[in-house]
């Protein structure tokens, strides 16, 4: 199995993509480093807590379900759970709470306080250093092209990582990150998407380093899909007494986005962001090089982040001009920033009735 770094910060969807990475016997999931994002840093690391602490109280009920999570049943191989920093490398916090509710997970902690985070785990290693330098101990530990990181929430630990060490973080075999919205418009704004408005500066950082091998899994993938909930969750029922530890966990972190997702009139839906991205790196770990999986077409995109702005933080400023270099020398001609737009040319003289 490929070597994971899932690196989130849970959030409702990155919670059903870590189940999806803990079900999936292609990938072998080395390490969790949190970051802040949906909520704080304090919730985002509890929450991944609560996942195993579920995990666990649903295997316990259904011990024949233990097969089928086989990276919670690391025999002898705890995966390390790694806390980040609690805001972005620049600029204010942000946090999807208004999404994911106040404590990440559409409140359970009032709700459910029987979903509660045990102190430890014995699946997880609890590590001392920080998220980022986690990264790098496995990238340096494991030969190059070995450890895919996937990153489903700001990108404030990968920034980090290639701050200090960037020949470390070229060893990746892949970092795949789903954010940002190439030409989509925003969930966050009308012109950013969640994770890169929370930390534009470390998103700026990532993308613009020279040959990273790096793939954007923009929202202009997941928001014209939503998935309707009776096909995510056939036996959804919100007062079901046969519910299994895991099933009622699921019904009650989703109630949140549930209810945003209809109040904006989408419907009984949910954008599976981060699921999608985990699926990408569970389906084609097994790719050699960087051909990617058959069907899914991978364009170079060309794009700067906004990084402040008055309406347009956490944007992803493409560049579509086909024209820039014409335009480029015009423009240093008459030293002026000019907008070219079609003009009718009018000949006064003809033109009855103008004065
Ligand atoms: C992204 O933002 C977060 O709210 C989700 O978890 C996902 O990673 C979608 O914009
Ligand atoms: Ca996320």
């Amino acid at each position: 199995p490929h070597k994971i770094i899932f690196d989130t910060d849970p959030g409702v969807d990155d919670v059903v993509a870590l189940l999806l990475l803990l079900a999936s016997p292609e990938i072998s999931l080395e390490a969790i480093t949190v970051t802040f994002g949906n909520s704080t840093l304090e919730h985002t690391f509890n929450n991944v807590l609560k996942v195993y602490g579920l995990v666990q109280q649903h295997i316990s009920e259904h011990p024949n379900d233990l097969k089928r999570f086989p990276n919670y049943a690391r025999s002898g191989q705890p995966t390390i759970l790694a806390k980040g920093r609690a805001g972005p490398i620049a600029g204010e916090l942000h946090l999807a709470e208004y999404f994911h509710g106040p404590d990440g997970l559409s409140d359970i902690t009032n709700t459910h306080p029987h979903f509660s985070a045990p102190e430890s785990h014995p699946a997880l290693a609890v590590a001392t250093s920080e998220s980022y330098k986690v990264i790098l101990d496995i990238l340096d530990r494991e030969p190059t092209g070995t450890v895919t990181i996937l990153a489903a929430g700001p990108l404030t630990n990968i920034a980090l990582a290639l701050r200090e060490q960037p020949k470390t973080v070229m060893k990746a075999r892949r970092i795949v990150a789903m954010g940002g919205a190439l030409d989509a418009p925003g969930n966050t704004s009308p012109v950013a998407e969640f994770n890169f408005y929370a930390d534009p500066y470390a998103a700026q950082e990532v993308i613009q380093f020279p040959d990273l091998p790096f793939f954007l899994l923009p929202l202009d993938i997941t928001v014209p899909h939503s998935v309707a909930f009776p096909i995510l969750i056939p036996a959804y029922h919100d007062t079901s007494p046969n519910h299994t530890p895991l099933q009622n966990f699921i019904t009650a972190i989703l109630t949140r986005p549930r209810n945003v997702m209809r109040m904006l009139g989408e419907g009984d839906a949910f954008q599976l962001h981060d699921p999608l991205a985990a699926w990408f790196v569970i389906k084609h770990a097994d790719i050699p090089g960087t051909t990617l999986a058959p069907g899914w077409e991978v364009r170079r995109r060309k794009f700067r982040m906004e990084r402040v702005g008055e309406l347009t933080k956490g944007m992803c400023v493409v560049d579509r001009r086909g024209t820039q270099e014409a335009f480029g020398s015009i423009r240093a001609e008459n030293g002026i920033e000019e907008a070219v737009a079609l003009a009718k040319v009018t000949n006064r003289e003809d033109d009855e009735g103008v004065m």
